[in-house]
């Protein structure tokens, strides 16, 4: 395994900041998020690998989504992007290797090298500073055993790599890890290639690739242990309508709770996929009154809407440690230990150690951003320990420029008098581009600024 990302070098800070303000009055009783990160990332190459244009709405417009456009302009794919839909279509063949950028986006890249790995597509693939440190043989490994080429130009596991062609075979693989990106990408090889397979895993994380690539015709079987892809030919998808991001609800619902009063808070057409509904199950058992209202399935993702009510203060504390939970709410880790400041007692999040390859080291980050608080908290091999219900204090708050670190800071700054100021805040645009304008809606206020000095 690759070594855990590093904290950022450079300057994290120079995306600006977030200030907080003391809470506003108003608090909405309905309101709707941003199109799912990972469902748009599938969208688009679900788009450029069945035949005909897919239109996509609703889709997400972080900068973690709109990373991967310009690579598929690359590869052949023509775009019409209309701002509130966008049109995708393959309609020209590729000429020479072309080296795609995917900045930050470790999904977009994994997703699209296995792709490149089943069409037999020469390319070089390649990321930020950031993203050059994470792991690629998750994924790499499992794909050379299935007979693709691809070569690490730079340090070994990690990006830059060359995808050099070599045709898919049939096979079984066994993935070392619960990432749903790296079995998203085996799996998208094994598709496009037209190879069956069978994958085993350790834990069953979030399978979107799985349910639209059953969608677009793929016949593909899950259990809890493995996934099979028998054939079947892909099929044109006129439409794709992205449902509401789970991992994104989970902020404007923590910050209802963390309030405590007002109306009951609806968000309404989330997806409702139980590989992603983790912190919300795990709030509900420690006693928070949450409610999901399935509306209907899109795709063979479940939507529907998430009802809030009441508050954290009498919630038990939480202990997470079965590997099904710790992937449903992977990208909630820092929001839930910012929750946890809030909950009387010890809460812990174990079985965890996927964590420190994420953007930041966010075990560490975690850490340090509900520290910056006031509370106590501890990392140990893979798991992170808050004591909450101790007094909590405003102030200046770290992001390390990772957008789901920044949103955790800012939704506990937002629930507490006095003024907070999230250094770096304005990264929450990797997935959350209206963030500010939500966390409006539920009584929080917050401004940017680009001055560093206070
Ligand atoms: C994602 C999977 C998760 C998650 C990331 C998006 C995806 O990463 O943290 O934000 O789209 O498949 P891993 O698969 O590496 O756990």
């Amino acid at each position: 395994m690759a070594a855990p990302t590093s904290p950022p070098s450079g300057n994290w800070r120079r995306a600006g900041d977030l200030l907080l303000h003391d809470p506003g009055p108003t608090c909405a009783s309905s309101l709707r998020v941003p199109g799912d990160k990972s469902i748009s990332h599938r969208a688009l190459l679900v788009g450029a690998i069945t035949p005909g244009p897919t239109e996509i709405r609703n889709m997400n417009r972080g900068s973690a989504v709109a990373l991967l456009l310009e690579p598929l302009r690359q590869l052949g794919c023509d775009i019409d992007d209309r701002g509130d839909t966008l049109r995708i279509a393959r309609t020209r063949q590729l000429e020479g290797i072309p080296r795609l950028f995917l900045g930050g986006s470790s999904a977009a890249a994994r997703l699209l090298i296995g792709i490149l790995a089943g069409t037999g597509t020469h390319a070089i693939v390649d990321g930020d500073e950031i993203l050059r440190q994470r792991p690629m043989d998750w994924l790499v490994d499992p794909l050379r055993e299935l007979g693709a080429h691809i070569d690490y130009l730079g340090e070994p596991g990690c990006l830059p790599v060359a995808v050099r062609g070599g045709a898919l075979r049939p096979g079984t693989v066994t993935m070392t890890v619960g990432s749903a990106q790296a079995r998203s990408g085996v799996l998208l090889a094994s598709v496009t290639a037209g190879q069956p397979v069978v994958i085993h895993y350790a834990v069953r994380s979030r399978d979107h690739t799985e349910r639209l690539l059953g969608h677009a015709g793929a016949r593909i079987e899950q259990s809890d242990t493995s996934l099979t892809y028998q054939g079947g030919t892909l099929q044109a998808v006129p439409i794709i309508e992205v449902p509401g991001d789970p991992s994104l609800a989970a902020y404007p619902a923590a910050a209802r709770l963390l309030r405590g009063s007002g109306p009951p808070l609806v968000i309404t057409g989330v997806c409702i996929n139980p590989t992603r509904t983790g912190f919300f199950d795990v709030l509900r058992a420690a006693g928070a009154s949450i409610q999901y209202h399935h509306r209907g399935d899109r795709y063979g993702e479940p939507v529907g809407d998430i009802v809030v009510d009441g508050g954290c203060r009498n919630l038990e504390p939480f202990d997470v440690r079965d590997d099904f939970t710790v992937h449903a709410l992977i990208d909630e880790i820092p929001l839930l230990c910012a929750v946890a400041a809030a909950i009387r007692g010890v809460s812990t999040v174990s079985r965890a150690e996927e964590l420190s390859f994420k953007e930041t080291n966010r075990l560490d980050t975690t850490r340090a951003m509900v520290a910056a608080f006031g509370a106590e908290v501890a990392v140990d091999s893979g798991s992170i320990r808050v004591t909450g219900g101790g007094a909590l204090r405003p102030g200046r708050i770290p992001s390390f420029g990772d957008h789901r670190i920044a949103m955790a800071g800012a939704v506990l700054a937002g629930s507490l008098p006095g003024p907070s100021r999230i250094l770096g805040g304005t990264c929450h645009a990797t997935s959350f581009p209206g963030f500010i304008e939500t966390m409006h809606e539920v009584g929080i206020s917050i401004s940017v600024t680009d001055d560093e000095t206070p």
